[in-house]
């Protein structure tokens, strides 16, 4: 496979770069460029991966084998709808301690965010000061294009890469406007704002300016047929949605464990609290509601109910998140799981995971825009399944089955990484 090397600098563009998941992102990864912290949680900088047979012993790393852009090379900019710069963001967000952001205080201090796209409709809880006047969703896009030409020009980018951090918006179904690109163009031009979301400009600009996307949170924006054809027609890749970090991780790998050993599931009940800004604006009912169909939606393809009705015919899944301020970005996930065994007696299995909401997704971020950067070098356009790893709704079309497994998931992207590199596939059969 011929891929493009990855000469010159790479631009991130983070939407909604002031929050708490960007600004953890980005003071960490300029920490770890210095030498000032560890990357972990990151696949790009930390693992490992099998070539060959077993016993020939190759376990490089990941970094060392397949060409990604390197950490220096990277710039960072982004939008957002508060105007501070990203050193105040993060202090804002108190996920990170003031002297771990003062080793990086002067590079955080440089980046502005550029004013954002926004529609209260979309974000009940957030009143944004720092936003475009476009007078139609079109002006908008053209508004955003233009931040993007402008950062790669000024900071001499050769490729830009465009991801979505910012909050989730409220949820909207599939509508005919979004069915074909020709539709969704016209919707654009005619400002239907009830069916064109804020982050669905972000995503056309990008794809227009031919850089890949990546959908963070579970807004139907890039989800859908008109966007599947502009990134073809623009050669761009796309993946998404939602960041699989804590408890649907969990999820995605206690699920397979009961379904391997053909136990039993008769409810599964997930409840977490969470205060930061993200559990602000997940409290309105429409942002929450695109969540939980996120979050509702990993179980079902793995049990395969239709095949096991016995054993997950009849399952209450039940998924809730509560804002509770106290616990800032230090989320607590519970999940009880009433499952079954030999002859259908009960068992019960809990699972309290204190985990930190912006610690978990920083690498996931890092290497999205890495892997993101090395699709479109090597050509690969439209959705990228082999990403599914790191989403919650991995993005599909209408004839493929998502995978949501993390392991099944974690073995198709070290064989796409393989092959890209010219090794053979593991199957582990030898
Ligand atoms: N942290 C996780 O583990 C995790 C996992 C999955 C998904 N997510 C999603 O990632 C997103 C970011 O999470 P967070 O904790 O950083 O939230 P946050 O509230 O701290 O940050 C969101 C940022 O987006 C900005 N914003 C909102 N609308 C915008 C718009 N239209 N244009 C530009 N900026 C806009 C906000 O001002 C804020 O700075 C959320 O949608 C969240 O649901 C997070």
């Amino acid at each position: 496979m011929e891929i493009k090397e990855a000469k010159g600098k790479l631009g991130i563009l983070v939407v909604g770069v002031g929050g708490a998941v960007s600004s953890t992102f980005i003071a960490g990864t300029l920490a770890v460029r210095k030498g000032q912290g560890k990357p972990i949680g990151s696949i790009t900088q930390l693992a490992t991966i099998r070539l060959g047979k077993r016993n020939e012993n190759r376990f490089p790393k990941i970094k060392d084998v397949v060409p990604l852009a390197d950490l220096k090379d990277l710039e960072f900019g982004g939008w957002d709808i508060f105007p501070e710069d990203i050193y105040q963001a993060a202090m804002h967000a108190e996920v990170l301690k003031k002297e771990d952001l003062d080793k990086v205080k002067d590079e955080l201090e440089a980046i502005r965010p550029f004013t954002g796209v926004f529609d209260q409709e979309y974000v009940k809880r957030l009143h944004g000061t720092h936003v475009k006047k476009g007078k139609t969703r079109w002006d908008l896009v053209e508004e955003v294009r233009e931040d993007i030409r402008k950062f790669k020009e000024e900071k001499h980018c050769e490729r830009i890469v465009v991801m979505w951090a910012a909050s989730t918006e409220v949820y909207i179904p599939m509508s005919e406007e979004h069915k074909g690109l020709s539709v969704f163009e016209k919707a654009l031009k005619e400002n239907n704002t009830a069916v064109i979301s804020p982050s669905m400009c972000y995503a056309y600009a990008a794809l227009a300016e031919g850089c890949p996307f990546i959908m963070g949170a579970p807004n139907l924006c890039v989800d859908i047929p008109a966007m599947w054809e502009f990134a073809a027609q623009k050669k761009v890749p796309i993946c998404g949605k939602d960041y699989k970090t804590g408890q649907t991780m969990l999820k995605t790998v206690l699920a397979p464990m009961l379904k391997t050993r053909m136990l039993g599931l008769s409810g599964w009940f997930s409840t977490n609290i969470l205060g930061n800004r993200d559990g602000e604006v997940l409290d309105d009912p429409g942002s929450f509601k695109t969540k939980e169909v996120s979050k509702l939606s990993v179980i079902d393809t793995i049990l395969q109910p239709e095949l096991y009705p016995d054993l997950y015919g009849d399952v209450y899944h039940k998924v809730r998140i509560n804002y509770y301020p106290p616990r800032k970005d230090n989320k607590e996930g519970w999940d009880n799981i009433d499952l079954f065994g030999w002859l259908g007696y009960p068992m019960q299995l809990k699972v309290d995971f204190l985990c930190r909401d912006s610690i978990l997704a920083a690498p996931l971020c890092l290497d999205l825009v890495l892997f993101a950067d090395l699709a479109a070098r090597c050509g690969f356009s439209g959705i990228q399944t082999w990403l599914s790893f790191y989403f919650k709704s991995p993005m599909h079309d209408f004839e493929t089955i998502p995978e949501h497994d993390l392991f099944i998931q974690y073995s198709k992207l070290k064989n796409t990484l393989r092959t890209i590199i010219g090794e053979k596939t593991i199957d582990h059969m030898e």
